[in-house]
């Protein structure tokens, strides 16, 4: 087996469709206990993260995790320089089969976890899911997108359902931070 049963994205983003502010600094208010709880509940399920070489998910768990951390700088597979279970990824030289298959990761879930350009990668292969967490009245004018199409005229759930994905209900995850989650599916 060398290929991921589902695949699905995770973000927490701002008002304006942003995951970090233009230095690549996530704001404290876009770090949400609630978010992480279920972000990090989440990440148990997954057999393969795959990530950019700004992003990670942290915490204690984070080691023992197989990753994939997509990259320009090798032709196809390489042994990732300091994190354990991890390969640096060039897309265009290895397929996902093959990364997964060099990795000796088990079947399940692939956890798509930032930044835009890993996110937009999976929607030309296909989300199962995108669990998109926004925060209300905060705005990031300049910062990093969860997709690079995004603009004042294309939010990002333009973008998700021009992919075929349909919203699922709106939960609230915590209501003094305005914060709500709605995860898209196809
Ligand atoms: N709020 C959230 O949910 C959330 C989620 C994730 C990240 N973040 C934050 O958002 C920021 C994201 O930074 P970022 O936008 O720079 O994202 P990033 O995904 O972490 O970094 C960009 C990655 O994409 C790779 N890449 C770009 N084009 C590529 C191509 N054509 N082929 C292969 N690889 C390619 C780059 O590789 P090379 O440059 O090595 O070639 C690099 O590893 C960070 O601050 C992070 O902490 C927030």
């Amino acid at each position: 087996m060398t290929d991921p049963t589902s695949i699905e994205g995770f973000a927490i983003i701002s008002e304006d469709g942003m995951l970090a502010d233009a230095d690549r600094h996530i704001p404290p208010a876009l770090v949400v206990e609630a978010d992480q709880k279920f972000f990090h509940d989440n990440l148990e399920r997954a057999a393969v993260v795959v990530q950019g070489r700004h992003s990670h998910e942290g915490g204690p768990r984070a080691d023992s995790r197989h990753r994939l951390v997509v990259t320009q700088s090798v032709p196809a597979l390489a042994p990732h320089p300091t994190f354990p279970k991890a390969l640096l990824w060039n897309p265009r030289g290895a397929s996902l089969e093959q990364a997964w298959a060099r990795l000796g990761a088990p079947d399940g879930m692939l956890a798509v976890i930032g930044g835009a350009d890993v996110n937009q990668i999976f929607l030309k292969r296909g989300y199962d899911a995108f669990h998109l967490s926004r925060v209300a009245g905060i705005r990031l004018p300049g910062g990093r997108p969860v997709f690079p199409d995004v603009s004042p005229t294309r939010t990002p759930e333009d973008i998700l359902a021009k992919h075929g994905l349909k919203p699922g209900p709106r939960r609230t995850l915590d209501r003094t931070a305005g914060v709500t989650l709605v995860t898209w599916t196809r």
